[in-house]
């Protein structure tokens, strides 16, 4: 059985790495069929910080084939992923092509897979924010609807695949692949120095990380969430990892002036503004944290699995069983909202997240297991 499997940009690493683990450890066993496995970077994300270091940090083998798209409008990255793919595909004839999340390259893959009928396995399917303004959203639903293989990570997203009419027997409940990576990692995160580099104290400091188009791409939006973050700031030390989109926006829009950078002032009062970490730094930061702010997907997850409290600066979320049973709340970008959360947490009445159903480090097996059978 030949495998593809594919990956671009940053929030796909976590995901990918616990699967190829299972591949190799079921090759390992000896047990038929073995599974050949070919590992495709788009090129989405191609910085350092946004890509080789979570090759290296989630000890991935180098892509066998790197497809070095890059930045584009919505349609340029797509198309272009759609392009050299297809090359790929036809002169490797995989037997099946496996995607994550819900990225450009993850719909793209899927796009040009399907066309040669190459069957398609969606990892993370059936999430859905029923926000189509999200690029990812439309990624995930037309994903969903061209896969054969449907895993998901909660019972909800199950739900979501049987009430938009796909056959319950290509759905498949096998829990979290970025929780197999976090409790994979979790000991080796505990281990970095990160919080000595900032001069941080656990549990004195709030995490922040910020890159949706409809919080960073609008001046006035952008604006209004960095003047209530500078005041929030003042009460205690915010570290913001800056995505490299949000970074350039910053510039442009004047606002840089209310972010020090001083990393090793980090412990005063303020918002220091630093590059992207790599991913075990950035969940060294997240566990010790006294509750983390972002607009990422994958952060609700963590945060809820290692019980920090969350407050997520969107309106809606894919995630719901993160506010239903973890650690997360959504305060949308009302900066009020914002600060009453912060201080309820301050005060000591964040949430407290429960272990969530098969969100137990195994996944990745479990997917093994269906796609062996
Ligand atoms: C993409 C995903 C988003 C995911 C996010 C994580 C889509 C539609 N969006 O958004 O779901 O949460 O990744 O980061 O697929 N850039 C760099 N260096 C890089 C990558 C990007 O400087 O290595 C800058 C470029 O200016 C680029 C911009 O960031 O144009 C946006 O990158 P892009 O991959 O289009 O989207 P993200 O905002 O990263």
């Amino acid at each position: 059985m030949k495998v593809l499997l594919v990956c671009g940009a940053r929030p796909n690493f976590m995901k990918i790495s616990p699967l190829i683990r299972a591949i190799d450890r079921h090759n390992f066993s000896g047990e038929k069929p073995l599974v050949e496995r070919v590992l495709v970077h788009t090129g989405q994300h191609y910085d350092y910080q946004m890509s080789e270091l979570f090759f290296q940090e989630l000890e991935l083998p180098r892509p066998d084939v790197h497809l070095g798209v890059g930045s584009g409008t919505h349609a340029e990255q797509t198309g272009k992923v759609m392009l050299e793919l297809e090359k790929v595909l036809v002169e490797l004839k995989p037997d099946m092509v496996i995607v994550v999340g819900d990225v450009n390259s993850t719909l793209a893959a899927a796009l040009a897979a399907v066309k040669l009928h190459i069957k398609v396995a969606h990892v993370e399917a059936g999430l859905r924010s029923y926000d189509k303004s999200m690029p990812e959203e439309i990624n995930r639903v037309l994903t969903d609807h061209i896969s054969d293989y449907l895993f998901t990570p909660s019972r909800d997203a199950d739900e979501n695949l049987i009430k938009e009419g796909i056959p319950r027997e290509k759905v498949f409940f096998v829990g979290d692949v970025m929780v197999d990576s976090l409790l994979y990692n979790r000991k080796k995160a505990s281990q970095r120095r990160i919080l000595d580099v900032f001069n941080l104290r656990e549990g004195n400091y709030a995490l922040l990380t910020l890159h949706r188009p409809s919080n960073v791409d609008d001046k006035e939006n952008l604006s209004r969430l960095v003047e209530a973050i500078y005041e929030m700031g003042q009460q205690l030390p915010i570290i913001f990892l800056c995505h490299p989109r949000t970074r350039i926006n910053i510039e442009k829009f004047g606002l840089i002036s209310l972010f020090q950078m001083d990393k090793s002032a980090a412990n005063s009062k303020g918002v220091l503004l630093t590059e992207p970490l790599g991913y075990l730094d950035c969940l060294r930061l997240m566990m010790d944290s006294a509750f983390v702010m972002t607009d990422s997907g994958g952060m609700q997850e963590e945060t809820t699995v290692l019980n920090v409290p969350c407050l997520t600066l969107r309106d809606t979320t894919e995630r719901p069983i993160t506010i239903t049973q973890g650690t997360n709340t959504l305060v949308g970008n009302d900066t009020r909202r914002m600060k009453e959360e912060a201080n309820a947490i301050l005060e000591g009445r964040g949430k407290k997240g429960i272990q969530l159903d098969f969100w137990d480090g195994k996944a990745a097996e479990r997917i093994m297991d269906v796609l062996i059978r």
